[in-house]
């Protein structure tokens, strides 16, 4: 019992050293990692990711899930500030982050803005992601690869699909995309059916396609009344979805429809992140690709930029093309890697090859 109990107490003394006073116990710095969500299976990856390639690097490091709660998320930064630690790096959920951001610039703790960019801040100094407009351009070209626009001479029917509008990622995928299909929607190649917000910049129409909060289920509601709906005299050929969770879900609706059940297969239905459940749809023929964007990758380069920061060394983020965003209070310096399209012909060689799943997983 006594044994117990010590042993008890020295695990949680090591725990509570974690971020004691800006310094751990060990005297080595520490990184606080606050990822937005769990209902999109990536962050969790991400996360995971970040802390291993922050603890091989040298650092203490901690994960926090933000469970699509921005409230909840600013507590969990404000509980890394209290823990004095050295950097944060910062997946948020909406703009209602800028107060925490605040909070830990005056406690003089640099953020790197991770995957999605902190707008209306200037608390912080760097930005890393993937090419966002790339990731939407690979799914406007894989439709139009699919449905073999340039030499097809019917007309193919497409609906679109946002991302969320609280999220800035959301307008650069879209607009990637649309930068692709809107020639041949011009042309007459290509119909839409439902709101068709010709770049995001037409608000009224890009909230109509978005997805609130990157939640699957509102789109799935919404697949639904499109196919109730407007889409009800069409078969659709095409379905634009800004990610995978909402495309399985667009899929999904439509499996439920007879017409796509019995009379016409699926659309050709994108997505983005390489999700297990996607890439199975994708060996299925059910979804038709994804865009894979290496969480591990991501997590290194983050982890590397984070130790050039905390060394006050040259900043070097191997495999990435640096350049600015703009926050609207500020051009943050960025590095970009590069997305990955994702088929059925090269899903083996891309995700089971390089060890992201095993064969096992996909079987
Ligand atoms: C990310 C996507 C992700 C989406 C929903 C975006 O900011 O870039 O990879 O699917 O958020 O979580």
């Amino acid at each position: 019992m006594k044994k117990v109990i010590i042993v008890t107490l020295a695990v949680s003394i090591l725990i509570s050293g974690l971020f004691a006073n800006g310094q751990t116990d060990d005297g080595r710095k520490s990184i606080g990692i606050a990822m937005p969500e769990t209902h999109v299976a990536r962050w969790v990856t991400d996360g995971e990711a970040l802390k291993a390639n922050a603890e091989a690097m040298g650092y203490k490091a901690e994960v926090a899930f933000g469970d699509a709660d921005q409230t909840k998320q600013n507590k969990q930064i404000s509980d890394f500030i209290t823990k004095g630690v050295d950097l944060i790096v910062v997946a948020s959920i909406n703009t209602g982050v800028n107060t925490a951001l605040a909070e830990a610039a005056a406690e003089g703790i640099e953020i790197i803005s991770y995957d999605r960019l902190l707008m209306d801040s200037a608390d912080f100094n760097y930005y890393i992601t993937f090419n966002l407009k790339k990731v939407g351009e690979l799914q406007g070209k894989s439709i139009v690869d699919a449905l073999d626009l340039d030499n097809s001479s019917e007309v193919k029917y497409i609906s679109l699909f946002a991302g969320s509008p609280t999220d800035n990622n959301a307008y650069f995928f879209y607009d990637g995309a649309m930068e692709v299909l809107n020639p041949y929607i011009t042309s007459g190649k290509l119909e839409v059916v439902g709101p068709y917000p010709v770049t995001s910049a037409d608000k009224d129409n890009f909230n109509r396609i978005a997805t609130e909060g990157w939640r699957a289920e509102l789109a799935k509601e919404r697949m639904e009344n499109l196919l109730s709906g407007d889409a009800e005299e069409f078969v659709l050929d095409a379905v634009l979805a800004p990610n995978d969770p909402v495309g399985r879900a667009i899929i999904e609706a439509c499996s439920n429809d007879s017409k796509y059940d019995t009379t016409a297969k699926l659309p050709i239905v994108t997505g983005q992140d390489g999700e297990l459940a996607t890439v199975q749809y994708i060996r299925d023929e059910k979804q038709h690709m994804t865009v894979f964007k290496d969480s591990r990758l991501l997590a290194k380069a983050t982890i590397q930029l984070a130790d050039s920061i905390l060394r006050n060394t040259a900043i070097d983020v191997p495999g990435t093309v640096k350049t600015e965003f703009d926050t609207n209070l500020k051009m943050v310096e960025t590095y970009l890697l590069t997305p990955i399209l994702v088929t059925k012909e090269n899903y083996e060689e891309v995700i089971i090859e390089s060890g992201y799943y095993t064969a096992d997983q996909i079987k």
